[in-house]
C-alpha cells in the first residue's frame, strides 16, 4: 500500500471512533454536498424565500448552505454539541436543540423539511414521519436520504474506483459505508404508508453508486397535485448524477 493510502486508512479509523467528526468531515467533501444537494433536487431560484427545516442538522452545513441560496432555514439536532457547533459556524442560521420525536413547531410552517441519515438511525422513524409531515405546509415536501441495505463493500470499492475519488476521499466514504445503518430500500415506502402522510407513492432514486436512496414525499391538501407546483416530478427524471453540482450552488 502507498502512503498516502495508509494515510486515508488511518484517518478512516479516527472518524470511525468519532462519528460527529466524520459528519463534519463529509460535508466538507464535493461527493457528499452534491448527494444532499442532488436529493433536494431544485434549482437555486426555487430556494429563494423557502422555508426549509433540517431534521438532525449536525453541525449545520448543509442549513448553511441553504441559506446562502436564499431560503429561510432553521436547523433542529437532540444533541447539545451539534447544536453549539452549528450556532458558531452558521450564526445566520437558527438552530434548536430538539427531538425529532416531537418537533417544537405548529403545523405547516414550512416548504420543506429534509432528514438526512436520520430515519434510519432513530427509534420511532413513523413518528418522525408524522412529525415532518405536520410541520410541513400542505403542497410541501418531505426530502429524505436513507443509506441502503444490500449495498456491499465490493460495490462501494468499484464506485470509488470508478470516480476516480483520492485515497482521503475514498476512505471517508468507505467509512460512512461501514458505519452506517442502513434499511431495506422499501421499508421508507412502508413507514409513509404506516404514518399515512402524502398522497402518492414515495418517489426515490440511488444516489452514490446506490449506497443511498433519496425520496420525496409530496404532502397534498385533498388528494391533488397543486396547480404551478415548484418541485419536478423526481419520477420522471433520470438520475442525475453530474447534472446539479454541489459547487454549482453552493
Ligand atoms: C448520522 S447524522 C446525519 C447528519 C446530517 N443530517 C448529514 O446528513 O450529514 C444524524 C444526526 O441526527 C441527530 N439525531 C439523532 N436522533 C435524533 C432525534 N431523535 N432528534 C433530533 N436529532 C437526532 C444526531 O445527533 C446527528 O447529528
Amino acid at each position: 500500500m502507498r502512503p498516502a493510502d495508509w494515510a486515508a486508512w488511518l484517518e478512516m479509523a479516527r472518524l470511525l471512533l468519532h462519528p460527529p467528526a466524520l459528519f463534519h468531515h463529509l460535508h466538507g467533501l464535493d461527493w457528499y454536498r452534491h448527494a444532499l444537494w442532488e436529493a433536494l433536487r431544485l434549482a437555486p431560484a426555487d430556494l429563494a424565500a423557502t422555508s426549509c427545516l433540517e431534521i438532525g442538522c449536525a453541525t449545520g452545513d448543509f442549513c448553511g448552505g441553504l441559506a446562502a441560496q436564499g431560503a429561510r432555514v432553521h436547523g433542529i439536532d437532540r444533541s447539545p454539541d451539534m447544536v453549539r457547533r452549528a450556532r458558531q459556524a452558521h450564526p445566520g442560521v437558527r438552530f434548536t436543540e430538539a427531538d425529532a420525536l416531537a418537533l417544537p413547531f405548529g403545523e405547516s410552517g414550512f416548504d420543506i423539511v429534509y432528514a438526512a441519515s436520520l430515519l434510519n438511525v432513530v427509534d420511532d422513524p413513523v413518528r418522525v414521519l408524522r412529525e415532518m409531515a405536520r410541520v410541513c405546509r400542505p403542497a410541501g415536501v418531505l426530502v429524505i436520504l436513507v443509506p441502503v441495505e444490500g449495498f456491499g463493500t465490493a460495490q462501494a470499492r468499484r464506485w470509488t474506483a470508478a470516480q476516480a475519488l483520492s485515497p482521503r476521499e475514498a476512505a471517508a466514504y468507505m467509512a460512512w459505508h461501514r458505519l452506517a445503518r442502513k434499511i431495506p430500500a422499501a421499508r421508507l415506502q412502508q413507514w409513509v404508508d404506516e404514518a399515512g402522510i402524502g398522497h402518492a407513492r414515495v418517489q426515490a432514486w440511488p444516489l452514490l453508486g446506490g449506497m443511498v436512496q433519496a425520496a420525496h414525499v409530496r404532502l397534498m391538501a385533498d388528494g391533488q397535485r397543486p396547480q404551478g407546483t415548484p418541485w419536478p416530478d423526481a419520477a420522471q427524471q433520470a438520475p442525475q448524477n453530474g447534472t446539479i453540482t454541489a459547487s454549482s450552488w453552493v
